[in-house]
């Protein structure tokens, strides 16, 4: 998994149950928690409805030892939660999760105070349907595609690259 994490490596996993979607979304975080950065950890979740994207971040969020769950949330744009203090080895305070299913023009999330969220190296930021905002993402996003295969198979593709 460290490997991955150098600059134009590509991680394909094909998970056979919502926990193992949740277990791969646990230990990135545990990963990425490793490693420092100096603005946001902005990661793009894209690909089909039902892919397992609110998946994959209730187990990204338990493994920054949230709590609290993390729904689909159809008509919030965006949730902020504390990452407690304890289990934070690197300088993380905040995870942020947004949905831009619904959003057309990427001012919306913009309005939302989203160019300061993403230069604060305390946020982990994550964004489902990251594609409705590409403009505005930083060059640095990791972009994670969600595929559906069959009923309880997801093919989930991470990319350390930078985006053109
Ligand atoms: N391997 C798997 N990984 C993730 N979810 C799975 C898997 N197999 C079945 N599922 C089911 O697929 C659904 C995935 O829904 P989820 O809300 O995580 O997708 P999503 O990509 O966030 O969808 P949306 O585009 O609507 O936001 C859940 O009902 C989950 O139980
Ligand atoms: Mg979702």
């Amino acid at each position: 998994m460290v490997k991955f994490f150098k600059k134009n490596k590509r991680l394909e996993v094909l998970t056979k149950s919502p926990t193992q979607t949740k277990k791969l979304g646990k230990i990135l975080a545990g990963e990425f928690l490793k490693t420092s950065r100096k603005k946001a950890l902005v990661l793009g979740l894209i690909g089909d409805l039902g892919g397992g994207k609110t998946t994959f971040l209730q187990g990204f969020a338990r493994g920054l030892g949230i709590k609290e769950k993390i729904l689909s949330p159809s008509f919030v744009i965006m949730k902020k939660f504390r990452v407690p203090v304890a289990n934070i080895p690197c300088q993380i305070s905040n995870f942020y999760h947004f949905d831009c299913y619904r959003i057309e023009k990427p001012k919306e999330i913009l309005n939302l105070g989203f160019k300061e969220i993403i230069s604060d190296p305390r946020n982990i930021v994550t964004i489902e349907w990251a594609d409705h905002i590409t403009k505005i993402l930083p060059k640095d996003t990791k972009i994670l595609k969600f595929k559906f295969v069959d009923r309880k198979t997801r093919k989930i593709t991470i990319e350390n690259k930078e985006l053109d």
